[in-house]
């Protein structure tokens, strides 16, 4: 077990009709003005928004709006959320939606105080800064990118056809308003991909380097059982308020970095190498019309059959944790196989199951269901070597001819 330092300092309000709290939470905390951020209508449409607002009213939170952020979100709209923010003086930033909302939040809190352009800060140009950032807060809709409650930011440029992500305490959520009713308009394929994406979330911590640290590894394993277990209730019957409410927490629990103590590399890093995750980002940074939980539900099983044999005890613990797979034993069950070819066949089965669960809940098996094609892996590989360098990855170092290799088996 490798050493850590935890901190989740969002203050979680988790309830039925929680929305209707915003406004006393965030004047409770003291906050005077928000920038109130949300996407491409949903909230309008459910109401969500007009209940936030109603809420800021009642507790005399003045509030300004910026609406639009689309999924995989750009960086113009941020620039735009900078000056609207600077000139109303707002002291809090309030992401209404998902993970593409709140990250944009968490862009432009960072970006208020900083007097050059944002981008430089997610090129690693400029150090994000205290003085004069606003905080964010979130009212979530969508469980699946975890950002309510994580230190993580993920923003494209289009221009430069880059997608990347920017850590920082600065932009962590100081209040996240969770309330599973609101979810309950998701389309089935928002479901799904946002299930796949907090499974994944577990995975790119549990397939570290690291050895075994059970404390840490039956959480991850409970947190996926549970997914599992809520995922098809929650197609089934939307409105199934406890499905609702469990994936919702899970959400949180897979990417607050509870999931992955112990099992950094680097100590005071995040678990794992986020292999998936780097790959996963070339597809919906070049085309935003791919959803993130999509691409993964593809990629993550085409990475874990490349990678497994690196570690083969993480993949059996795995199996075992989340689906009750166990090798077979030659001697004891009378069957003919070396034990290299048992634990080959746990792996397998054990990375078939999952990928049939990704699938029984809508997601795809195959890049080409997402529209891309051989001539789109070689684009992808460029900024890929941009975004993660010649050689990255921590489970196994991955080269660029792996990371064609890993697409291509995907197609
Ligand atoms: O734009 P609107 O109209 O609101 O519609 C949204 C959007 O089309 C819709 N939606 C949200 N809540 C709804 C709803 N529709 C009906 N009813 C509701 N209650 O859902 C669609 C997807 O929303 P989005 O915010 O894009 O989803 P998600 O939360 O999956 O966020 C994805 C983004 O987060 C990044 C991804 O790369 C992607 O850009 N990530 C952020 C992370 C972080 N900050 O920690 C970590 C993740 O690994 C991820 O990379
Ligand atoms: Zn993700």
């Amino acid at each position: 077990m490798t050493d850590f330092t935890f901190c989740s300092s969002t203050k979680f309000v988790f309830a039925r009709g929680a929305c209707d709290r915003t406004g006393a939470e965030v004047a409770a905390a003291g906050y005077k003005s928000a920038l109130v951020v949300y996407g491409q209508g949903s909230v309008v449409r459910t109401g969500t928004l007009q209940r936030v607002l109603d809420s800021l009213d009642a507790a005399g939170v003045a509030h300004v709006e910026l609406a639009g952020v689309r999924p995989n979100p750009g960086v113009d709209l941020v620039r735009t959320g900078i000056d609207v923010a600077r000139e109303h003086g707002c002291d809090l930033i309030l992401g209404v939606g998902g993970g593409s909302v709140i990250d944009t939040a968490k862009a432009i809190a960072i970006g208020v105080p900083y007097a050059g352009d944002v981008w430089d800060l997610f090129m690693g140009a400029a150090k994000p800064v205290a003085e004069g950032k606003p905080d964010v807060a979130s009212v979530l809709t969508i469980p699946a990118a975890g950002s309510e409650s994580s230190a993580s930011c993920v923003i494209t440029n289009d221009e430069l056809q880059l997608k990347r992500g920017l850590s920082s305490e600065l932009h962590r959520p100081t209040i996240a308003i969770m309330d599973p009713e609101l979810t309950f308009t998701l389309p089935a394929y928002q479901t799904a991909a946002g299930v796949t994406d907090m499974i994944a979330h577990v995975m790119e911590r549990f397939f570290s380097s690291v050895g075994p640290v059970p404390v840490t590894d039956n959480i991850a394993c409970a947190i996926v059982r549970a997914l599992i277990d809520e995922a098809p209730v929650a197609l089934a019957n939307p409105e199934d308020y406890d499905a609702r409410a469990n994936i919702m927490w899970a959400g949180t629990l897979a990417h607050n970095d509870l999931a992955g103590l112990g099992r950094s590399v680097n100590p005071g890093g995040r678990a794992g190498g986020w292999e998936s995750h780097g790959l996963e980002h070339e597809l919906s940074g070049h085309d935003p019309s791919i959803t993130h939980g999509a691409g993964l539900a593809v990629i993550f099983p085409a990475w874990l059959r490349y990678v497994w044999r690196e570690h083969p005890e993480r993949i059996l613990s795995f199996g075992r944790g989340v689906f009750g797979i166990e090798p077979v034993n030659a001697e004891e069950d009378g069957v003919d196989v070396t034990p290299e070819e048992a634990v080959a066949d746990a792996a397998a089965a054990t990375i078939d199951e999952l990928q049939e669960f990704f699938v029984s809940t809508g997601m795809p098996r195959t890049l080409g269901e997402l529209g891309v094609t051989e001539e789109m892996v070689e684009e992808l590989l460029p900024t890929l070597e941009r975004n993660k360098g010649a050689v990255f990855g921590d489970f196994k170092r991955l080269t660029l001819d792996d990371a064609r290799q890993i697409y291509l088996s995907a197609l």
